[in-house]
């Protein structure tokens, strides 16, 4: 056992935020004097005993995920900064939903604390999707960047298909391309490591994080550059960015909103019984078609729809409706919650207050106003009360 270890106190009080900035901290000093002494004969010293520091701050990693924070320790921290963007992400999409993912927190996704995460429900499925998208985003972009030791720019040449940005002009792949594979690999080797149960709810969770990792890896966009003189663009060359996390956000919203219900049959499989979008017809004797995640599902002529059925969010419980403070649950209820008196939607009072009914409170809020530009190059602003009349939940 690393003497660092008793450092960290078992229970210790300090805010997962804290320890997190600190590792990061220690990471990044740790990373800068191994990159120094790396000539030196000591250096893989160096390297145990900076990532026991690094990995044992780290609260809730199971015994591979620490094993695996141990080999590198650099990926595992951008592979949680992964997940508090992909959280933060997940805040914005709910905003406006009785379940609004203010319960998820990078460490209730490491160490699964949170009840909701231990359910089946489409909100379950998109937390898992959208957690391992972020994992597998940040390292994809931190490994472009150089920001780890041990990936760099996407180093395959993508042999196989022109992007549409550069037909008609003469191009190659060239530049730095954002590392998917890495950071997939990563995803997959981090997050799918914890779903061994081989139950419904690890082959549920297991699928939605490589849904969630497809809608990152199907959003890839393409940046090109031309040469030649004067813009004349005689020649491209192209690489490949992860897009916006916000792009993947929406999508797997999307997901959300046609997520599948599935069934566990007595083998283990995963079976879907809702309808899929975009299957035109029924046929009763194939409805029942299993899916096996991790296997070949594309096989033969349904090769289409079992492609789409990697895409989806899948989930096996009903959600509950989110309206009253649950502890247990770890549903906070909507009260208190801001409404929109007049819309019909789900960010309106008659439903986002579950028929309670609501308040008209007079709020008070800070704006910056009257921006000024000065030369150069600084905007300054004043600071404005604005009140207003919001409305909230009872
Ligand atoms: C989410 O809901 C909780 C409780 O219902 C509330 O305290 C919190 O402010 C909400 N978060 C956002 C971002 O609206
Ligand atoms: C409330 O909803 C209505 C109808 O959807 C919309 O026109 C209005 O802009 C919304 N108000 C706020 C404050 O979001
Ligand atoms: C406006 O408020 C922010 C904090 O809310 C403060 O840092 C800033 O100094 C204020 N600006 C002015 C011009 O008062």
């Amino acid at each position: 056992m690393p003497p660092s270890r008793m450092c960290v106190p078992k229970k210790s009080r300090i805010g997962f935020a804290n320890r997190f900035t600190t590792a990061v901290l220690v990471l990044v000093l740790f990373v800068e004097r191994r990159r120094a002494s790396s000539l030196m004969s000591n250096s893989v010293d160096d390297w145990v005993s900076g990532s026991a520091v690094i990995c044992n701050g780290i609260p809730g990693l199971t015994k591979e995920q620490r094993d695996l924070c141990y080999i590198s320790p650099d990926v595992t921290v951008a592979a949680l900064k992964g997940l508090q963007m992909a959280i933060a992400e997940c805040q914005h999409q709910f905003t406006w939903h009785r379940w609004n993912c203010s319960s998820l927190t990078a460490s209730s996704r490491t160490q699964k604390s949170s009840v909701l995460l231990q359910r089946g429900y489409r909100e379950t499925a998109f937390a898992y999707a959208i957690s391992a998208a972020g994992v597998a985003h940040s390292i994809a972009r931190a490994c472009s960047m150089g920001r780890l030791i041990s990936c760099g720019c996407d180093p395959s040449s993508y042999t196989g298909r022109t992007p549409t940005k550069a037909r008609s002009t003469h191009w190659k792949w060239g530049g730095c391309s954002h590392n998917l594979e890495y950071g997939m690999e990563f995803s997959r080797q981090f997050l799918d490591s914890r779903e061994k149960a081989g139950d419904i709810q690890s082959t549920v969770n297991l699928h939605n994080n490589q849904a969630g990792r497809l809608a990152l890896a199907n959003n890839m966009q393409i940046r090109c550059k031309c040469h030649g003189m004067s813009g004349s663009c005689e020649l491209k060359t192209c690489w490949k960015v992860a897009p916006d996390f916000r792009q993947v956000g929406k999508t797997l919203k999307d997901r959300f909103r046609g997520a599948i219900l599935v069934a566990q049959s007595n083998l283990g499989n995963v079976t879907p019984l809702t309808r899929i979008r975009g299957s035109r017809r029924r046929r009763p004797e194939r409805r029942q078609k299993k899916y096996r995640p991790g296997r070949d599902n594309n096989a033969g002529s349904k090769k289409k729809k079992s492609q789409g059925l990697a895409k989806q969010l899948f989930y096996y419980q009903k959600s509950p409706n989110f309206c009253e403070r649950d502890p247990y649950q770890d549903i906070p209820g909507t009260a208190g919650r801001r409404c929109n008196r007049t819309s019909p939607g789900g960010d309106g009072c008659a439903s986002l207050c579950c028929g309670r009914g609501y308040n008209v409170v007079r709020q008070r809020r800070i704006e910056r106003c009257r921006c000024k530009f000065h030369w150069c190059c600084v905007v300054q602003c004043q600071n404005c009360t604005v009140e207003e009349w919001i409305t909230v939940c009872k």
